[in-house]
C-alpha cells in the first residue's frame, strides 16, 4: 500500500459491533496474507480530522465465523500490512464477579490462556524461526493506561451509568460450549474476573507484530459460578450485545481521532514496550 494510504490505528469489532460510528467510509481492502484472506474485507475509514481509520470484524460481517475459526494470524497481518500500529479490539465477555455486571465495560491488564494448543497462535509455527516474544503484560500497558481517562470519560458523557473497571484478568477458553459451573467457579479461584473466547490468540499475534495492542472488554452476563442464577445462555448474551456495540461504537467515535492523534505525535513512545520481538529470535 502507498505511503499515503497507510492506516496507522485498527479497530477489531467483536460480536454485536460490525460497523463504526461517525466515520467517513472510503473503501474496503481485502489483503490476501501468507495465512490467508482476514475474517472480513477490513473497512478504511476517515475520522472526522480526516485521518484514516481501519476496521476489520473478527466475526466476519453475518458473524459467520467461531471463535476458534477466526484467521486471527490473517487479521493481524492484513492490518499490519496497511501500515496499522495500534489496535484497539472490542469483545463481549462474561464476568466472573459480582461488582461486573452486564453492561460493564472494562480495560483488562491480564490474561489466562485455556484455549492452547487449539489455535495457531504464534506467526513462527511451521517456520524455522524460533521465536520468543515477551507477554508477562499480554496488553500494552502504555495504551491502556492512556486509554483509562478517554474511555471513561466518554462513557461518563454518555449518561448510561456504564461502569468502567481496569486491572482485571480475563480467561479465554475454548468454545463454542459455554463453560460448567465448575469450571466457572475454578476460575474464580484461579483469579479471572471475565471470561471470553476471542482475545486469543489475537494478543499474542499483535505482539510477535509488535503491535500496541489494547482490548475493551464489553460484559455481556454473569457467566455460570453464581449458585441461585441458571448458566448464561446465548439468548441472555444477546440481549445485552446489542446496548453494548451502541456504546462501544460511541466510545469508538469519542476517542478514535485522540488516539490517531497520540499515536502519529509520540514518535514512538507508545509503543515502546511492544518493539522487543527482533531480539527474541534465537540467534543462530
Ligand atoms: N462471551 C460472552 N460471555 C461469555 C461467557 N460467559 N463465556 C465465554 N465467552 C463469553
Amino acid at each position: 500500500m502507498a505511503e499515503e494510504e497507510k492506516v496507522l490505528i485498527g479497530v477489531i469489532g467483536g460480536s454485536g459491533l460490525y460497523h463504526l460510528d461517525n466515520l467517513s467510509f472510503i473503501t474496503h481492502v481485502n489483503p490476501e496474507t501468507p495465512w490467508g484472506h482476514p475474517s472480513s474485507p477490513i473497512a478504511i475509514c476517515a475520522l472526522p480530522s480526516g485521518k484514516k481509520v481501519a476496521f476489520l470484524a473478527r466475526h466476519g460481517i453475518g458473524h459467520t465465523i467461531a471463535p476458534s475459526a477466526v484467521p486471527a494470524r490473517a487479521n493481524l497481518a492484513a492490518l499490519k500490512s496497511l501500515g496499522v500500529k495500534a489496535i484497539l479490539a472490542f469483545s463481549a465477555v462474561g464476568s466472573l464477579r459480582e461488582e461486573i455486571s452486564p453492561g460493564s465495560f472494562i480495560l483488562p491488564a491480564q490474561i489466562i490462556d485455556r484455549s492452547k494448543g487449539v489455535r495457531p497462535a504464534s506467526f513462527f509455527e511451521g517456520t524455522s524461526i524460533v521465536a520468543h516474544a515477551s507477554f508477562g503484560d499480554p496488553f500494552s500497558k502504555k495504551f491502556v493506561s492512556w486509554l483509562e481517562s478517554r474511555v471513561r470519560k466518554a462513557l461518563d458523557g454518555e449518561g448510561r451509568g456504564v461502569k468502567l473497571f481496569t486491572d482485571k484478568c480475563i480467561i479465554c477458553m475454548e468454545g463454542p460450549q459455554f463453560s460448567t459451573r465448575a469450571e466457572s467457579l475454578m476460575y474464580r479461584q484461579w483469579g479471572a474476573d471475565l471470561i471470553n473466547m476471542s482475545v486469543l490468540p489475537e494478543a499474542k499475534l499483535a505482539r510477535e507484530a509488535e503491535l500496541s495492542y489494547a482490548l475493551v472488554a464489553t460484559s455481556t452476563d454473569y457467566d455460570a459460578w453464581r449458585p441461585d442464577e441458571g448458566t448464561v445462555t446465548a439468548a441472555e448474551v444477546f440481549r445485552t450485545l446489542t446496548q453494548n456495540a451502541d456504546t462501544s461504537r460511541h466510545v469508538a467515535a469519542t476517542i478514535l481521532d485522540e488516539i490517531h492523534e497520540a499515536f502519529a505525535a509520540d514518535g514512538g513512545d507508545m509503543l515502546e514496550e511492544v518493539g522487543g520481538m527482533k531480539l527474541s529470535i534465537m540467534p543462530r
